[in-house]
């Protein structure tokens, strides 16, 4: 039986657009639903264009427990957020034990935690004189980013770096990566 999967995105959804392409010929993992809080996202129009049905919830929805609802009709096994901004409640972490994973633009445990993200991120890691920087994959548990973590690469970051390169070359390594943990994470799912 395929693995049932959901992907939660708040934004632009290049992440998921990549997730999705990724397993569209797995017979084992089936890129079932996308979930966002915004229901303006770029991201809903990305999982249209690619067949994918989506839902938009609001924050009260997802807090009073009706995304998880919907998640277990759905017959969901393993959630990705790619790119989505809210802070998953505890119970929706306890209902789904390691199978809640997620990617954070930098180099954790430094540049997370609330309101770390997007181009926030960059600016922090830019205007610290940051060498290096990079992207982090870790389980989600009820904290932001705080997780533990599954992968880490690293990108160098020159002395005349914007934040906005930081971006280009840290998005690199998400849509190099991203798929290939996510499968390998799935393929040791009992
Ligand atoms: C990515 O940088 C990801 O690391 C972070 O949010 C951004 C989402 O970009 N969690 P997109 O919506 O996938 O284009």
């Amino acid at each position: 039986m395929a693995k049932q999967v959901a992907i939660f995105a708040s934004g632009s959804g290049s992440n998921a657009e990549n997730i999705i392409k990724h397993f569209e010929n797995n017979p084992d993992v089936n890129i079932k639903l996308v979930l966002c809080n915004k229901k303006d996202a770029y991201v809903l129009t990305r999982a249209k264009n690619l067949g994918i049905p989506s839902i938009v919830f609001s924050k009260k929805e997802m807090e009073e427990g009706e995304v998880l609802t919907i998640l277990r009709k759905e017959q969901i096994d393993f959630i990705v957020l790619a790119g989505f901004l809210l802070k998953v409640p505890a119970e929706l972490v306890a209902a789904y034990p390691d199978r809640i994973v997620n990617i954070h633009p930098a180099l954790l445990p430094n540049y997370g935690g609330k309101g770390m993200y997007g181009m926030k991120v960059h600016e922090a890691v830019v205007a610290a004189g940051e060498r290096e920087s990079g992207i982090t994959i870790h389980y989600v548990n009820e904290f932001f980013d705080s997780g533990t973590i599954i992968f880490q690469a690293r990108c160098e970051v020159l002395p005349t770096d914007t934040p906005e390169d930081v971006a280009q070359k840290v998005h690199k390594l998400e849509y190099a990566h991203f798929p290939q943990v996510i499968e390998s994470v799935l393929n040791k799912l009992a």
